[in-house]
């Protein structure tokens, strides 16, 4: 399909076909679209939870101010941010950028240099509020992909946080959950995929300098 035409069609679901799951194929390329996001420094400071289980999709409704996606999606996607990378995680990563380009870790020791130099100087609030910002990265790939795929999407943050990172097991000292993406396919009842798109024109969105 064509991108501008996925983008026309998608649209903020509120009520999904509970009969209809996103198959595993169609799931994994999507997920992949997450996986192949950009983000700072690229440390990817977010994890992705997929949240298949109806048992556990059921635990999380009462935590969404609006939980009709949420009894109704295939899948849910939460965006679990970390306030904090540490010492080990960021080794890992300098392992794996050295395996994977098959340079000694030793040649990175600058880049590894700038990323302490730059998280030593941010607050744990700072820290989340950039990974936060990475994570809707994440989330804007994960929209974009599944609408080419033809799957619907509801991005969603009007939840309550706290609740949902003790249902998903969320350490509140060091991770918050940002945003969630139910996934799934639309359902014939649900009269928002009738409503036109409001969109800001041209003239009031792009400033041609
Ligand atoms: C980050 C983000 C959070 C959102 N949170 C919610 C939400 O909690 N519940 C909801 O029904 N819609 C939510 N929306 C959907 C927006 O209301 C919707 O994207 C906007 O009105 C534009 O409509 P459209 O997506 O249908 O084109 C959210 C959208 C974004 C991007």
């Amino acid at each position: 399909m064509d991108y501008l035409e996925a983008l026309q069609k998608r649209y903020s679901v509120k009520k999904f076909d509970k009969g209809k799951k996103v198959p595993p194929e169609i799931l994994e390329n999507i997920l992949e679209a997450g996986r192949l996001s950009a983000s700072s420094m690229g440390l990817q400071p977010y994890e992705i939870y997929v949240v298949e289980s109806d048992e556990v999709k059921q635990q999380l409704i009462s935590s969404f101010h609006n939980p009709s996606q949420i009894s109704t999606c295939s899948h849910l996607l939460v965006m679990v941010s970390k306030n904090g990378l540490g010492d080990e995680y960021v080794d890992n990563y300098f392992k794996h950028i050295s395996d994977t380009r098959e340079i000694p870790v030793e040649n990175l020791d600058l880049f590894r240099k700038n990323i302490n130099l730059q998280m030593d100087a941010l607050t744990n609030e700072q820290i989340m509020d950039w990974a936060e910002k990475q994570s809707y990265i994440v989330l804007g790939n994960l929209m974009f992909a599944a609408a080419l795929e033809n799957v619907d999407t509801c991005p969603m943050e009007g939840f309550n946080g706290k609740s949902m990172g003790e249902i998903l097991n969320i350490d509140p000292e060091k991770e918050k959950v940002s945003v969630a993406l139910a996934l799934g396919y639309r359902s014939e009842e649900d009269h928002f995929q009738n409503l036109k798109k409001v969109r800001k024109p041209e003239g009031k969105l792009f400033k041609f300098i």
